[in-house]
């Protein structure tokens, strides 16, 4: 998680528009048009609700637990437990989780293509598993 935080403070403080999130352990994978910031702000709305069944570093409150912590999701090889872990799968499981795991329990939460990048792009920076 520091070194998210560490590359969130300095998208803020630098105010850019976009925040290709370079991951080094996946090859420099990074996600086209996400911008962990606006992923961020987006989350902390709570207009999704995504919180209500998460707990989300940085994001206090209500910090649910029907949903896995999302906390290290950067470094988990499996999405679900099932689907491989790379962006673009990432993306396509926020959009419509249902389409790729018929069973599961997380719902469709409507975002748009742009708004599930950029909650990927967040995402992709909780690299610490113990963070809160
Ligand atoms: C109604 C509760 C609920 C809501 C709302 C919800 N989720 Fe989930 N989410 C779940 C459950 C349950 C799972 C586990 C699904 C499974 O294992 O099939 C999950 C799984 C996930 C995973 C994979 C976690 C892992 O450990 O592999 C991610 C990432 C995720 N959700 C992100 C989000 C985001 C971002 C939002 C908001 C846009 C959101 N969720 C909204 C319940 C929810």
């Amino acid at each position: 998680m520091r070194a998210g935080r560490i590359i969130l403070a300095a998208a803020a403080v630098g105010g850019l528009a976009t925040c290709d999130y370079f991951l080094p352990e996946r090859g420099g994978a990074y996600i086209q048009g996400g911008d962990a910031m606006r992923g961020f702000a987006l989350l902390e709305t709570g207009a999704h609700g995504c919180q209500s069944c998460h707990a989300i570093p940085g994001i206090r409150a209500p910090r649910g637990v029907v949903g896995p912590p999302l906390a290290g999701m950067a470094r988990r090889g499996f999405i679900s437990g099932q689907l491989p872990n790379r962006t673009g799968v990432m993306v396509a499981f926020l959009r419509d989780p249902a389409r790729l795991l018929p069973q599961t329990g997380m719902p469709d939460t409507h975002l748009t293509l742009d708004q599930a990048r950029d909650m990927a792009a967040f995402l992709y920076t909780l690299e610490d598993p113990d963070a809160r």
